[in-house]
C-alpha cells in the first residue's frame, strides 16, 4: 500500500534564515528521480549532483559582495562586484562530502575541511568522531554541507565545531537537499544568525527519526547501493 503526502510547513511560514529553492518543474523533476526506490546508482549520483549545483548556485547569492572596477577591452569601465571573503567549504561525512565536487566546480581550488558526524542508529542521536578543518578558518566564510536535515542533531554539533574554531555564526551557510519542518525549525531557533539554502522542506519524520517522503539513507544510496 502507498500514501501520498504533502509538505506540512507553507513556503510562506519557513523561517526567515531559510531560503528554499525555487520550486521549478525542472526541480521538481530532478527530485521526483532522486526520490524513485528504483533509481539506480548512477542516476542518483548524476540527478542529485545537479540540485547540489543548483544549492550551491544559490548559496554563493547569499555571500557579501564589494564594489569592483574593472577596464574592459573598449577602454571603458565596467563598475561590477567581487566576493569580499575568503570561503570554504566544510563537509558532514560521509553523506555530505558528495556536495564538495559540486562546491569545487563552481570555486576553483577551494578549501575543504571534515567533520565527521554520525547518528547512531539505535538512538537517533548525532556522534562527533573526527574534525580537520583549514587553520585560517575563523577567518572564512563556511559553507557547511550536508544533503538531509531530520533532527538537526548532526548539522548542530557540526556548529557547535565551527563556532568553538571561531567561526562567526553569521559567516555560516548550510546547504541541504532535503529539510524535515522539525529540523528546519530547532536548527532555526538555535541559530537564527545562520543561512540554511536547502533544496525541500518534506512532510515531517518517522518512528525512526528518518525524513518522510524523503529518498531513504542519502550516503547508501550514493556510495553504495
Ligand atoms: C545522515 C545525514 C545527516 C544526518 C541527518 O547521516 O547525512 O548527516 O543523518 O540526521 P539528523 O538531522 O537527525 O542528525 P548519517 O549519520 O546517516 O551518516 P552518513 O552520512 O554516513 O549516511
Amino acid at each position: 500500500m502507498s500514501t501520498t503526502v504533502t509538505p506540512t510547513i507553507s513556503i510562506t511560514d519557513v523561517p526567515s534564515n531559510v531560503t528554499v529553492l525555487a520550486q521549478t518543474p525542472q526541480l521538481i523533476a530532478l527530485y521526483t528521480i532522486i526520490r524513485d526506490v528504483n533509481t539506480p546508482r548512477a542516476d542518483f549520483v548524476f540527478y542529485s549532483n545537479r540540485i547540489i549545483r543548483l544549492l550551491v548556485e544559490e548559496g554563493l547569492n547569499h555571500l557579501p559582495t564589494q564594489s569592483h572596477d574593472v577596464t574592459t577591452p573598449t577602454d571603458l569601465t565596467y563598475q561590477g562586484l567581487k566576493f569580499e571573503g575568503k570561503i570554504c567549504g566544510v563537509s558532514i561525512m560521509r553523506a555530505g562530502e558528495s556536495m564538495e565536487q559540486g562546491l569545487r566546480d563552481c570555486c576553483r581550488s577551494v578549501r575543504i575541511g571534515k567533520i565527521l558526524i554520525q547518528r547512531d542508529e539505535e538512538t537517533t542521536q548525532a556522534k562527533l568522531f573526527y574534525e580537520k578543518l583549514p587553520t585560517d578558518i575563523n577567518d572564512r566564510y563556511v559553507l557547511l554541507l550536508d544533503p538531509m536535515l531530520a533532527t538537526g542533531g548532526s548539522v548542530i554539533m557540526a556548529v557547535e565545531v565551527l563556532i568553538n574554531k571561531g567561526v562567526p555564526a553569521e559567516r555560516i551557510l548550510f546547504l541541504n537537499l532535503i529539510s524535515s519542518p522539525e529540523g528546519i525549525a530547532l536548527f532555526a531557533k538555535r541559530f537564527p544568525q545562520i543561512k540554511v539554502i536547502t533544496g525541500f522542506i518534506d512532510e515531517g519524520l518517522n518512528d525512526e527519526k528518518f525524513v518522510v517522503p524523503g529518498l531513504g539513507d542519502f550516503g547508501d544510496r550514493y556510495y553504495c547501493i
